[in-house]
């Protein structure tokens, strides 16, 4: 992918020649057929028969069964005009005791839907990990054991070789603070632990995970490779709407110690192959650092050519004394994570697009040397289909909205160079099974029909004009 400059031609907010448009979507999301062709166990599918874990008791079980219908879903991207499908690789249906031999008919699957992405001109980015772990590995630890870390350099090795001729986008590990702090953490995730100790270690696996998994995919020749991150600015409740508010010093210390946490603890890392001080000092203070190995940061600190972003909403803070220690942020008991007065998603999550652009800038300044994709950026809202119509104009006016903001950002030298809409599909929206609804096709999951929201035939027009409406 090439960046160049951008021109405002006529009535069309135009993005760069080349801009990459596509969607995004997770496997254990999608795929259903849970127990076909021999896929193993993932821990998802524990947790999911875990009374209480999931809204509803639902499961992954059948989900979009994407694993059947993934040749309508790519006829669907065609018509929409897509560039590029973002999908994960299930570890347990290419490995699926996490290690060991292959299981081909798994890789058969990913062989087939490349193929047909291919054949309809839509660019496969394939990534490697996104949550579901094989049950074998977590039984030995899983991200709290330094060893997953090779097993998924190993598992890397295996899928590239099977797709590496035909698949030219790779992530590593999707939203790494995700599966170490809600999975290991707060236990809201898989596979249901609650222990800061293990989502430090866990953290830093899964960044080893990262450099390792790049030096397989490079040494079988791959050429584009990302990591994808969740990534959020941290701000106070009053910058919501007034970005540029002068802070107090504990509100800026608040500020910065946990975008520290959220945002630089991964960035640093894998981009400049050091943690920052303040991430040392609580790591320490939390969990000791003997999980951290010499030359672990050198492994980590791989050349990659993309970083992914995925961008939701902000993360709001301020100081606070005397808290409960909130365990998605260990090391923050003097900071409160209130609300913010602006309008939110089903999901909660406050409708800040603004977040976006300042993201994009800060991220092409402090890390000029990496190309940024934003690879998920969407909303769930509570869709109604009318007859064959779902009329679900606030998910629009989100995606509108954030994406006048990537273009700000790119006008003010970001260099990004795609957008992958989150999600391709209504889907299995993990702790909140499906009851969110992130698409901009709606499933019917009674019956599996598709249907394309008026997002949808809004984003088809974005992305024949390349930009979008002055
Ligand atoms: C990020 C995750 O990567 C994705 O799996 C999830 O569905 C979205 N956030 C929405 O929560």
């Amino acid at each position: 992918m090439t960046a160049t400059t951008i021109a405002n031609r006529g009535q069309t907010l135009a993005f760069p020649a080349g801009f990459v448009w596509g969607s995004a979507t997770a496997a254990y999301q999608v795929e259903g057929a849970a127990r076909e062709d021999g896929r193993g166990e993932s821990i998802w599918d524990t947790f999911c028969r875990r009374p209480g874990a999931i809204a509803g008791g639902h499961t992954g079980d059948t989900a979009c069964d994407h694993y059947h219908r993934y040749a309508e879903d790519v006829r669907l991207m065609k018509a929409l005009g897509l560039a590029a499908y973002r999908f994960s690789v299930a570890w347990p249906r290419v490995q699926p005791d996490g290690s060991g031999p292959v299981n081909p008919a798994g890789l058969d699957f990913y062989e087939r839907l490349v193929d047909e992405l291919l054949a309809a001109g839509i660019a496969p980015y394939a990534t490697l990990y996104h949550w579901d772990l094989p049950q074998a590995l977590e039984d030995r630890g899983g991200w709290t054991a330094r060893d997953t870390a090779y097993r998924f350099a190993e598992y890397a090795t295996a899928v590239h070789d099977r797709l590496g001729d035909r698949v030219n986008t790779w992530m590593t590990v999707n939203e790494p603070w995700v599966s170490a702090f809600l999975g290991y953490g707060m236990g809201v995730h898989a596979p249901g632990l609650t222990s800061s100790v293990d989502a430090f270690r866990a953290s830093h696996h899964l960044l080893l995970a990262h450099g390792l998994g790049v030096q397989a995919l490079r040494a079988g020749g791959a050429r584009e490779i990302a990591l994808t991150l969740n990534l959020a600015p941290v701000v106070t409740p009053a910058q919501v709407n007034d970005p540029g508010l002068a802070l107090s010093p504990a509100d800026a210390e608040a500020v910065d110690r946990v975008d520290c946490l959220i945002n630089r603890q991964f960035l640093d890392p894998a981009l400049r192959g050091a943690y920052p001080e303040q991430v040392l000092k609580i790591v320490d203070r939390i969990a000791g650092l003997d999980h951290i190995h010499d030359g672990d940061l050198a492994a980590i600190h791989q050349p990659i050519e993309l970083l992914g972003i995925n961008y939701y909403t902000p993360c709001v803070v301020r100081s606070g004394p005397g808290l409960p220690a909130n365990p998605a942020y260990p090391g923050t008991e003097d900071i409160e994570f209130p609300g913010a007065y602006a309008p939110t998603t089903a999901m909660g999550w406050p409708i800040v697009p603004t977040g976006l652009s300042e993201l994009l800038v800060r991220l092409s300044r402090d890390y000029p040397e990496v190309g940024l994709v934003v690879t998920e950026n969407g909303a769930a809202f509570d869709d109604t289909v009318s007859g064959d119509r779902v009329h679900d104009a606030d998910r629009t006016a989100f995606l509108e909205g954030h994406l006048r903001a990537a273009h700000s950002a790119i006008e003010a030298g970001a260099d990004l160079r795609g957008y992958l809409v989150w999600s391709l599909l209504d889907n299995f929206e993990w702790a909140e099974g499906y009851n969110k609804r992130f698409g901009i096709v709606h499933v019917d999951f009674g019956t599996q029909r598709r249907l394309l929201k008026d997002s949808a035939l809004w984003f088809r027009e974005l992305v024949q004009r390349n930009g979008l409406r002055k």
